[in-house]
């Protein structure tokens, strides 16, 4: 008997987990990895978690396989393509920063932490290790960025031709450099995210590549583990809330189906209420969940934070679920509240991406109108890593923002090189001096 099969959330056909294949094979809807989690009870504990923290051997010591039981229990351990990801800070927001947010009890749990600077390697090393399996020769992606960034390493890795579609002049300079280092196949599509996406799920389908955008569930079972490790760093006690940005809303997804599963096995006593935060130009789910789900909308997708530009979340099923589960909420910020609170992130010295700062700027809203509390135990995802997008740090603090204020502006200065200049810098900026 096996331990997980695939289970088709539209029509409820199911496939082997063997199987070559990531949407159902019957009518292309979204596939659910699902666990027998009444067999695997016995053998899944806080205290087996536990006993991995520090592990020095792969692939335990990587903070997504420590849950391999929930992540891929039959996966052959000499077969998971691992670069040690997850294992990511969960910080106490510095006082100042906690001060502009206006929450007394705020954490930041740091994906840009991971091997390539995103959330996306919890994900990759878990589609990877499936590709892998089904002997796939090939994998591509459509990407923001992120996403090509880490399938193009973890391809690599395991040996595997990568190829990645991204929206032509969309994508952020620290994420292209990255495709094109690791050795992808590096294509810029001319037309949006959403564009590209559809045309990578019709070329799978047609040639028969293996498709590593995040209606692969592999992916999802991957990036579950940022909760499982939130949870774990804080001795399994259950915030009040998890805030994220929300563009294709595979992580969305993928926070409720593991939380889902912590509560059935009783790894956890209730449910954190979840907030995704949308960016106003780019906010289909927003505008789905003010009208209670009544119908699925796509837009045109505009703003500054190039990794949630998607005007048509694929995984719009699984993350209406997830809110179901956690009593969820949804939000949006504008570009300038976005920009505004990556300042404040940035210079907190924990820094983040534009998209990341989404929910920093979203728990600020959230606690302004009251929805959360000041003194609610607040869990931030930052989801990419301060460098991925240095053109967005320099104009900001250059003013140079097309239609954007640089509140927080840090301008760069320039001197001669003379002992003059540095004293009359020093006494500008008043730095005590000897
Ligand atoms: N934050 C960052 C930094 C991202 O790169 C993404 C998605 C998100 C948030 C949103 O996550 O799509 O699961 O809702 N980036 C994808 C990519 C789309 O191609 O890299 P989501």
């Amino acid at each position: 008997m096996t331990l997980s099969l695939l289970r088709c959330m539209e029509c409820g056909n199911t496939h082997q987990l063997d199987d070559p294949v990531y949407v159902c094979g019957k009518c292309g809807g979204l596939l659910d990895v699902e666990h027998d989690l009444d067999t695997l009870r016995p053998t899944i504990s806080r205290a087996l978690f536990d006993s991995r923290l520090g592990s020095l051997d792969a692939p335990y010591s990587s903070g997504v396989w420590r849950y391999k039981e929930l992540v891929f229990p039959e996966a052959d351990e000499s077969a998971i393509v691992t670069r040690g990801e997850g294992n990511t800070t969960l910080y106490r927001a510095p006082a100042k920063l906690a001060a502009w947010v206006g929450s007394e009890r705020l954490a930041l749990k740091h994906e840009g932490e991971n091997p390539t600077g995103s959330f996306k390697d919890r994900g990759m090393t878990g589609g990877v290790t499936h590709a892998v399996m089904v002997e796939a020769s090939g994998v591509v992606c459509a990407s923001t960025g992120n996403t090509s960034a880490s399938m193009a390493s973890y391809a690599a890795l395991a040996g595997l031709r990568g190829l990645v579609f991204f929206p032509y002049g969309n994508i952020a300079m620290g994420k292209l450099a990255q495709s094109v280092a690791y050795g992808a196949i590096s294509v810029q599509v001319k037309g949006d995210f959403d564009a590209s996406l559809a045309l990578v799920r019709q070329a799978c389908r047609e040639f028969g590549i293996y498709l590593l955008n995040s209606v692969n569930p592999f992916r999802l079972e991957g990036q579950k583990t940022i909760v499982f490790e939130i949870l774990q760093q804080r001795r399994w006690k259950v915030p009040d809330w998890i805030v994220l940005p929300g563009g294709n809303l595979g992580n969305v997804s993928a926070f409720g189906k593991g939380l889902k599963e912590l509560l059935d096995l009783g790894l956890i006593d209730r449910m954190p209420r979840i907030a995704v935060i949308q960016a106003a130009g780019a906010a289909p789910f927003y505008q789905s969940y003010r009208e209670g789900f009544a119908e699925r909308h796509t837009v045109k997708a505009n703003t500054i934070a190039t990794a949630i530009k998607i005007g048509n979340p694929a995984s719009y099923i699984k993350a209406r679920r997830t809110l179901q589960w956690t009593d969820g909420i949804v939000e949006i910020v504008t570009d300038q509240e976005i920009i505004d609170a990556k300042a404040q992130v940035d210079k907190s010295g924990i820094g983040c991406e534009p998209a990341s700062a989404a929910s920093v700027a979203g728990i600020k809203k959230l606690i302004a109108s009251g929805v959360i509390k000041p003194a609610d135990d607040v869990v931030g995802i930052l989801t990419g890593h301060v460098l991925k997008d240095p053109g967005i740090v320099i104009d900001y603090h250059q003013g140079t923002l097309d239609g954007l204020q640089s509140t927080y502006a840090n301008a760069l200065r320039t001197i001669e090189p003379t002992l003059a200049d540095v004293q009359a810098l020093l006494n500008e900026e008043k730095v005590p001096t000897r």
